[in-house]
């Protein structure tokens, strides 16, 4: 297939184009403005494959639409988007321009265009406060942030556009906490400022940074600190491909990605501390915008596509990070 993958210079989007790219099946075009994304990952995935790579804003419709009318794209699998909970609070409209607006002008281009796929990088922030341990697809969407929303809304404009499109499908991936880094060391997450914890935590080990914080230690979970579900991005790169080749062949669903399983923040740093030996954590408030817990229940994605992790292993992914982490050149 031809596809198009935007962001694919970022974090996530970089391991889906190294896995498209060693499948060998299909031909990749990635855009990318790389305000988040780095050109660095972009070179390291030419090392893999070819591909064409554009340095674009989904904001650029004319451009955009240029694209599509040089390249017959048959897919599209769409991680440009901003992703930081706490700025979203803070920034709302900077969330709901970049990830619900350009969405939906991408959706606009790929119905203009015929393109018959659409995999959507959607997100557990779009449960909310979920009332039961693990959620299911099918549980409510109440997102507690202007992140969340910005992706909830997307996920609807999908909907309605493939009820109103049969030649439209679309895989809505709903991402529970990725993290690790490419088990050959070719990939990892870029950014200095980032947010996640695992990254956090490697960067704290690693000596660029010289504490990190626990955001509240009074939630109601075992230990007083927030619980997620983490998974391998090798993983998560895999359910992409799982997800396209279900849809290509079956019709538009719905898919969690997660292992099912929670860990709280203080166990996550004990473990960090484990493979990495100790560091400085202190105790800061509650970010808003942080529910308790998310945990995945992904048993339809097992199911209706056959995918199955195979690293399913929090030491696992904390060392694949760490190694990463230590192998950064500034
Ligand atoms: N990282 C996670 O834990 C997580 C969890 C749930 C969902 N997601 C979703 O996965 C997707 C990818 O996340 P990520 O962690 O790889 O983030 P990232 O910031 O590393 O990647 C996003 C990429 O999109 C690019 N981009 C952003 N806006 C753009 C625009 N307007 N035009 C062109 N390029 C643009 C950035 O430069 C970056 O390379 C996002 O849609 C995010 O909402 C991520």
């Amino acid at each position: 297939m031809k596809i198009l993958v935007t962001g694919g210079a970022g974090y996530i989007g970089s391991h889906v184009v190294k896995a498209l790219l060693e499948s060998k099946k299909h031909e990749i075009v990635v855009i990318d403005n790389l305000c988040k994304g780095s050109k660095k990952a972009i070179d390291a995935l030419k090392t893999v494959g070819e591909f064409e790579f554009i340095d674009m804003s989904l904001e650029d419709v004319l451009r955009l639409e240029e694209l599509f009318k040089t390249h017959k794209f048959e897919a599209i699998i769409h991680f440009a988007a901003f992703i930081e909970v706490f700025e979203s609070t803070v920034k709302p409209l900077k969330y709901y321009l970049n990830n619900t607006s350009n969405a939906i002008n991408l959706i606009t281009l790929a119905n203009k265009y015929g393109v018959k796929n659409f995999v959507f990088s959607s997100t557990a922030a779009t449960y909310g406060e979920p009332d039961t341990a693990q959620v299911s697809e099918t549980s409510p969407q109440n997102p507690i942030n202007a992140y969340g929303r910005s992706k909830l809304m997307t996920e609807w404009v999908l909907k309605d556009v493939a009820l109103a499109n049969k030649n439209f499908r679309y895989a809505i991936l709903r991402y529970f906490n990725v993290a690790g880094a490419s088990s050959d060391g070719l990939l990892g997450q870029n950014y200095p400022n980032a947010t996640h914890l695992i990254k956090v935590a490697t960067q704290t080990i690693s000596g660029r940074r010289d504490k990190m914080s626990i955001f509240g230690d009074d939630y109601d979970t075992k230990d007083g600190t927030c619980i997620r579900d983490y998974i391998h991005i090798e993983d998560l790169a895999d359910a992409h491909i799982y997800a396209l080749d279900y849809i290509k062949e079956n019709d538009s669903e719905i898919f969690n990605v997660g292992y099912g399983k929670g860990y709280s923040v203080k166990e996550v740093i004990d473990a960090a501390k484990e493979v990495g030996g100790d560091f400085r954590v202190e105790i800061s408030d509650r970010r808003d915008g942080d529910p308790a817990c998310l945990i995945a229940n992904s048993d339809k994605l097992r199911k209706l596509t056959g995918w199955s992790p195979k690293r399913d292993d929090i030491k696992l992914i904390i060392s694949s990070a760490l190694k990463w982490e230590e192998n950064i050149k500034e």
